[in-house]
């Protein structure tokens, strides 16, 4: 089965289960990760903000612009920040690492 690795608030290294499918968002809240996903994936409130690991960014499809929009708005940002509710899994982004960031 393929894999989300996850760094959470804390530090601690996770290994995730994975639904084809699903948004890394709600793989995130759904497995306690501390993502809330306020607006449920509408891209509206950047509680399921992550940074991604710099290896994996550029294998991502590229992020809408209110995606973007959204990044923009908030406190503090990475270069590899993305909203997890924008990334849909599939099974070949097996071993995706990001980290949970603190603004989320
Ligand atoms: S869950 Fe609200 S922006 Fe991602």
């Amino acid at each position: 089965m393929a894999v989300l690795n996850v760094i959470d608030r804390d530090g601690k290294a996770h290994q995730l289960e994975t639904v084809e499918g699903w948004r890394v968002m709600e793989l995130l809240r759904d497995q306690n990760m501390g993502v809330e996903g306020i607006c449920g994936g509408a891209c509206d409130c950047a509680s399921c903000h992550v940074i991604v690991a710099e290896d994996w960014a550029a294998r991502l499809p590229e992020p809408r612009e209110d995606e973007l929009f959204k990044l923009d708005e908030l406190p503090e940002i990475a270069p590899t920040s993305r909203l997890s509710c924008q990334i849909i899994w599939s099974d070949g982004l097996d071993g995706l690492s990001l980290t949970i960031a603190e603004s989320a």
